[in-house]
């Protein structure tokens, strides 16, 4: 061949292979990641109540309005404190189908994913976003195990709070500010049960009772609530268990008599229908007070649960990223959301919680968190929930559920019940692995 012609085809091949590189390279930079291809983001919660709802929705779309091609899927599980999503969401996660991510209380609740490796470690989230800059110290260490942090809260709820009808207290001339112990309290029950012959208290299903023996019992004092979630209350004749056991005895004379069949905000709504006075409930409850447009100190108020005033009961929701999602860059992008200023902002005005950030901005928020923002200031002691996954192992809070339900309902003496629950710390003792130091 005329050496010219070689030196031409020499050339064509040579450019024909470059481009098909070029083309073969620009298309594997172009081409969709995996990720991209299905542009998703799948998260689970348990926030189906009018204002949990409310919250989660403004939440997402802070998410939408920064990946506004993404499509979000939430897979909302009734069921508060998520009786009903946990067992569900830790079949998914130990058979390595979790989600992008799902709502987790901080602490003790998640313990069991990290030991099976089963959570990524999100160091470099809290490191990328500033956040321990902005997260107290407190909620820093119940987002890690091991030293390393595993998830990002998105709130901080207060447990120990006494949610009043004002209305109704106004009919009978109480004043809830006075009330600085139980008998106070029951004093203006009996007042009301009196004068209306309605019940004066609202009280829902088994993991609200649980809820308000937790409270009843920090009530006792800050000591005996530390002894309780490091395991130390293991006698049954422990005079404080008794005590207040005693005081929940009390309790569930003034209550409405269909407690096991209402759920939480079921009974909350009691409370907005005038039908009670009193409601103990974590500060979710404030959601359902605003979706009913009430208004905070002159429809509704709120105290501690007596003996708490200067107490902060703390439930913190969380989430993080399970092992082989789907979704892995949503998935840390949906974090990011969540820990964000603006992600908390937009979420926990409407969720009755404050920022888990120092740096929220309190225009946004209303008057209900006038009192806890500044509480979570000033009071001396602060207390992590158990019924809702942070203070004690997942096993010792389910199982408490059930024992002070039988108390509840009758089914169980008093003393019956000190002993089940000192039973629980016995027979759990293992998985005590915080040592809790509350004052
Ligand atoms: C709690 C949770 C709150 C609220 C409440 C009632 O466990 O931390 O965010 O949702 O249950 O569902």
């Amino acid at each position: 061949m005329d050496p010219k012609k070689q030196t031409i085809i020499f050339v064509l091949i040579a450019v024909i292979a470059t481009a098909g590189i070029v083309a073969g390279i620009t298309y594997v930079i172009m081409a969709p990641a995996p990720e991209e291809e299905t542009d998703a983001l799948e998260i689970y919660h348990w926030w189906t109540s009018g204002g949990e709802a409310a919250a989660v929705g403004a939440l997402v779309d802070v998410f939408k309005g920064l990946y506004p091609d993404t499509i979000v899927t939430q897979l909302a599980v009734a069921g508060g404190s998520g009786t009903t999503m946990i067992p569900i969401i830790t079949s998914l996660v130990l058979a390595g189908e979790a989600p992008d991510a799902f709502q987790m209380h901080a602490g003790y609740e998640g313990i069991d994913y990290y030991e099976a490796d089963l959570l990524e470690n999100i160091n470099d989230i809290w490191a990328d976003n500033n956040l321990e800059a902005v997260i107290p110290d407190v909620v820093q260490s119940m987002c890690q195990f091991g030293g390393d942090y595993y998830m990002v809260p998105v709130n901080i709820h207060r447990s120990n709070v006494v949610w009043y009808n004002l209305e109704g207290l106004d009919s009978i001339g109480a004043d809830p500010k006075a009330i600085s112990n139980w008998t106070d309290f029951f004093d203006v029950c009996d007042d009301w049960e009196l004068a209306t012959g309605k019940d004066a208290i609202s009280l829902g299903e088994a993991w609200t009772q649980a809820h308000l023996f937790e409270q009843i019992l920090a009530g006792e004092g800050i000591d005996v609530y530390e002894s309780w979630i490091n395991g130390d209350i293991i006698s049954g004749t422990d005079a404080d268990l008794l005590a207040a056991l005693t005081i929940l005895e009390t309790f569930m004379t003034y209550t409405n008599a269909d407690f096991n069949s209402l759920s939480w905000d079921e009974a909350t709504d009691l409370l907005i229908q005038n039908e009670s006075i009193f409601n103990i409930m974590g500060d979710w409850a404030n959601g359902e007070f605003l979706v009913a447009n009430s208004v905070y100190d002159d429809d509704y108020g709120t105290i501690g649960v007596p003996g708490t005033a200067d107490m902060y009961g703390l439930v913190v929701d969380a989430f993080q990223h399970p092992a082989g999602v789907a979704h892995p860059i949503n998935s840390d992008r949906w974090l990011e959301v969540v820990a964000s200023k603006e992600g908390q902002d937009a979420f926990n005005p409407l969720k009755g919680s404050i920022s888990a950030r120092t740096d929220s901005n309190l225009t946004l928020y209303g008057p209900y968190h006038d009192w806890t923002f500044a509480d979570f200031e000033s009071v001396t002691y602060m207390f992590p929930s158990v019924v809702h996954g942070s203070g004690a192992p997942q096993s010792f809070s389910s199982e408490l559920s059930s024992v002070i339900n039988a108390f509840c309902t009758g089914a169980a003496t008093k003393s019956a019940t000190a002993i089940a629950i000192a039973l629980l710390a016995s027979s759990n003792a293992a998985d005590f692995t915080t040592v809790w130091v509350l004052d």
